[in-house]
């Protein structure tokens, strides 16, 4: 089977109406992930709450991503969503900004399997939400990934998305697609690749070398090019007719 388009989660840009206005007048994206909510004074800001309401993402397939630091910081978001209805929950464990690294969240959870691992248990005890994570390989180093791998494994998480740079490179230097093979290599979940995908021959150079994956999750390409998950079933349905390689 071919892969899935995710719609990536970009603050400032994917707010509500962004998200409805690609899924109503362009789509070809299965699921459309919100730019992370987190808490401020013990709850969810307002802003952030409007952008969840259920009515206005309604006929949206959207995913709506978390922040926190630990499982005394998930539990209250995950209330906050659950009695707002949602039965989806993405963690952002790959931040790379240094205010949210710094405190522990985002890509600052990559080296503490301890903390993971106590927020990976807190979804277990919400059986009636399905949760995924989007991580980076590490903070500082491209084996962290690999520290957590056996326990993301053992979780309930229905997908992982990994997006294979360090949390302190940013957004500069280039993906690392060995380690993300090797992250690929020992990961029995459901998994996306996400970054740097701007083509359809992107989509499908990454397809060929990791044919396992569910998905991949595209940001900036999406923006830059909105019709891209289109183009990609396009292409799909000629391939799939003259028979795939
Ligand atoms: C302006 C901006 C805002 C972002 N906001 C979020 C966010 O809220 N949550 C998240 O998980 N990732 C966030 N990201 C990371 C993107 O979701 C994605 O992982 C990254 O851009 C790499 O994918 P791309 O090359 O397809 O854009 C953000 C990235 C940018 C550039």
């Amino acid at each position: 089977m071919a892969v899935e388009i995710l719609f990536a989660p970009l603050q400032g840009v994917t707010d509500v109406r962004f998200r409805q206005k690609h899924s109503a007048q362009v789509g070809g994206v299965k699921e459309y992930y919100t730019p992370f909510a987190r808490l401020e004074h013990g709850r969810i800001r307002d802003k952030e709450k409007r952008d969840l309401l259920p009515e206005r993402n309604r006929g949206v397939p959207t995913v709506p991503q978390v922040i926190a630091r630990d499982r005394e910081e998930l539990a209250p978001l995950c209330d906050t969503l659950q009695q707002m209805g949602w039965k989806r929950i993405d963690l952002n464990m790959g931040c790379p900004f240094p205010m949210q690294y710094h405190s522990g969240r985002g890509s600052g959870l990559l080296p503490h399997p301890e903390r993971v691992a106590e927020m990976l248990e807190e979804m277990k005890h919400r059986p009636e939400v399905a949760f995924s994570v989007k991580m980076r390989l590490g903070l500082e180093a491209g084996d962290e990934c690999l520290r957590l791998l056996p326990m993301l494994d053992e979780s309930p998480l229905v997908l992982i998305t990994m997006h294979p740079r360090l949390g302190v490179q940013h957004y500069k230097g280039t993906v690392d697609l060995e380690c993300f093979e090797t992250f690929y290599a020992g990961c029995h979940k459901p998994l996306a690749y996400n970054g740097d995908l701007r083509s359809v021959e992107d989509i499908a150079r990454i397809e060929r070398r990791f044919p396992r994956l569910e998905a991949v999750m595209i940001g900036r390409g999406l923006v830059e090019h909105p019709r891209l998950g289109l183009e990609w079933a396009e292409y799909q349905a000629k391939r799939d007719s003259k028979g795939r390689p």
